[in-house]
């Protein structure tokens, strides 16, 4: 197995106070030519934005940043690169927890801390005819604070009582760890993945409602497919999902209190 080193050269990093989307501003530097390994962190985003069009809030405290990868591989393959993001994440926070079963993952690759978002992962891709030239991952982590009003319940490092640790060290740690996600992948594909992500997914076997646009779907999260699809059992029918979001039942009470 080649080492992680050999796969990602040194990073590159650029580090901004303030900037528009660190996922843009990588877009921009991709587009003109940036090499792999290129990173963009800043402490605050005017324009930070999140999955499916949402607005990602960006305090200074926080962390907000992104890698360029080139992996030449298929597009459809390359989406797997955010459980390898989601992964490296958990990696990063399950040692400073009191109890690693606090840690767990929301389809697609949210990480939540005891049922609360803390971190979020955000892919961009620039596919031309059926190549990949490259492919943004975007990481938010909610360090010091955490927005109250979200779609889904938030919360922070420090609301969660790991202290003593800032965005810069959240993102040097998350920086090794997706190396060596990268080079599993590279080497053994996504099902070294797949297992570790469901290893520590919520949710898994249980009733959960999937929202995609205005469609709301129930049913029994019974799966994460070879590709990282989600499968739903909804009236003895498997529905492979490829994109939504995901409540689960803590969730759901919680909306109805
Ligand atoms: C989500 O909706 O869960 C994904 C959130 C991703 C936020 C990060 S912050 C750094 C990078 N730049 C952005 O504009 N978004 C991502």
């Amino acid at each position: 197995m080649m080492s992680p080193e050999a796969l990602l050269p040194p990073l590159r990093l650029l580090a901004f106070e303030s900037i528009d989307s660190t996922n843009e501003e990588l877009r921009r530097r991709a587009a003109a030519g940036a090499r792999e390994g290129t990173a963009v962190v800043a402490e605050t985003q005017t324009a930070g934005r999140g999955r499916q069009g949402r607005r990602w809030d960006s305090p200074p405290g926080n962390l907000h940043c992104s890698l360029l990868l080139r992996p030449g591989c298929a597009p459809l393959k390359a989406a797997n690169l955010s459980f390898a993001a989601a992964l490296a994440v958990a990696d990063v926070i399950e040692p400073l927890l009191p109890s690693a079963a606090l840690l767990r993952f929301k389809w697609p690759n949210d990480v939540l801390l005891a049922g609360k978002k803390v971190a979020g992962v955000l892919l961009e891709s620039e596919i031309r005819g059926d190549a990949l030239e490259w492919i943004v991952v975007g990481v938010g982590v909610n360090v010091t604070s955490f927005p109250e009003e979200a779609m889904y319940p938030a919360t922070s490092l420090a609301a969660a009582g790991c202290r003593g640790i800032g965005a810069r060290d959240v993102m040097d740690s998350y920086f090794d760890h997706i190396r060596i996600w990268y080079a599993r992948w590279r080497d053994d594909g996504f099902a070294p993945l797949r297992a570790a992500w469901l290893a520590r997914a919520s949710g898994q076997g249980e009733t959960i409602e999937v929202r995609m646009g205005n469609e709301k779907v129930t049913g029994r999260f019974a799966d994460l497919d070879a590709d990282g699809a989600l499968i739903l059992e909804t009236n003895g029918e498997r529905r492979r999902i490829t994109a939504g979001d995901v409540f689960l039942p803590a969730a759901h009470a919680r909306e109805r209190e």
